[in-house]
């Protein structure tokens, strides 16, 4: 592969973000807007996306925080429960509203308490998506309190996730940010209807980013940052050029005075500069020839939905992350602050 300063692909799609809602949606989407041409919206809110009419509303809300003259598409998701009903799901499919649904385990993350508790208990809303093609979102952790923090993605895929995708082997399953060897062995090992999508800052951190000469809030995510051989892992799935990794930035803006506090919150907003950081790992990696793959083709060949049309160009060229985006009144610090990254986004 040449030395490109241009890099010029198929314009690309976000599989995994967090757009809030109220102010914060308004200050953030268009972050994600500029980026990517679609993305898959999690439905964490307060209360939780769990209907069709939920989700209608939501794409409403978004829709009107647009940016003017944003072509954006929102790809809605409903946020499972043990009472998720299996009916609103097929209609919601049917009628466009719901993309995919979301597996949260209790109390995993944030905005979680309303989680499944146990997933036989959504067994009949899995068989309805296995039988319409609608894809199982998951976040792939264990709460159970005696597992390490460190561990419960990988107790998860032994607890959980190997045995769900035996006994529903048709069901498409996104395994959502994964963070370690172990899920790329996963995934790897499965079907074709198994998939993964792969953040930046898991591609960028260890979890010694947690410590680094103190406590550092702003690289705290779930699932939380894992061990060097984690991460190395990670980009070579991510570089493979295997077809079952994709785009999915997580991006989860919370306020700078929500992180950096007693019991700072969970989540990396990493919206405004994602192209270039994820660029900068396939430089790093001797595989830009593989980037369009992963960014703009995987995910909707997976979600079968049109490739997008028309491309976005990156140049190299420094780019430098500031400490704090101000959203109205509230300031977010991005991923990468301070930093300066070696690509731009035209
Ligand atoms: C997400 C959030 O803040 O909504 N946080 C995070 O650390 N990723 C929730 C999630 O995806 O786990
Ligand atoms: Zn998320």
């Amino acid at each position: 592969m040449p030395d490109p300063t241009i890099l010029t692909i198929r314009r690309p799609d976000d599989w995994h973000v967090h757009l809030r809602d109220g102010a914060m949606l308004a200050a953030v989407v268009g972050h994600t807007a500029r980026q990517f041409a679609r993305a898959i919206v999690m439905p964490n809110l307060s209360p939780p996306v769990t209907s069709t009419a939920m989700a209608a509303a939501y794409r409403e809300r978004i829709i009107a925080a647009l940016p003017e003259g944003s072509d954006f598409t929102p790809l809605m998701t409903c946020y499972l429960t043990d009472a998720s009903d299996p009916d609103d799901l097929r209609r919601g499919f049917a009628q466009g509203v719901y993309t995919a649904a979301k597996l949260y385990p209790a109390h995993a993350t944030t905005n979680s308490a309303h989680g499944v508790t146990d997933v036989a208990n959504i067994r009949g809303a899995l068989e309805a998506m296995q039988a319409i093609g609608m894809p199982l979102l998951v976040h792939g952790e264990v709460t159970t309190p005696e597992i390490d923090v460190f561990d419960r993605e990988a107790v998860f895929i032994d607890r959980v996730l190997a045995p769900l995708v035996e006994a529903m082997p048709a069901l498409k399953v996104v395994f959502e940010h994964i963070t370690t060897a172990q899920a790329v062995a996963f995934v790897d090992g499965a079907g074709p209807n198994v998939a993964a999508t792969i953040t930046p800052q898991h591609l960028h951190l260890n979890r010694n980013a947690l410590f680094a000469g103190g406590l550092r809030p702003h690289a705290y995510c779930l699932p939380v940052v894992k061990r060097e051989e984690h991460r190395l892992a990670l980009r070579r799935a991510a570089t493979s050029g295997s077809a079952k990794y994709f785009l999915g930035t997580d991006t989860a803006p919370h306020a700078q005075s929500a992180k950096e506090t007693d019991c700072g919150c969970a989540g990396i907003f990493n919206a405004p500069f994602a192209l270039e950081s994820y660029a900068a790992v396939f430089d790093e990696e001797g595989a830009l020839d593989r980037f369009e793959a992963f960014a703009s083709e995987n995910g909707p060949r997976f979600y079968g939905l049109p490739l997008n049309q028309g491309t976005v160009t990156l140049e190299r060229g420094a780019t430098a992350v500031p400490a704090k985006i101000m959203v109205g009144g509230t300031t977010l610090v991005p991923f990468h602050f301070g930093e300066t990254l070696g690509w731009r986004l035209r």
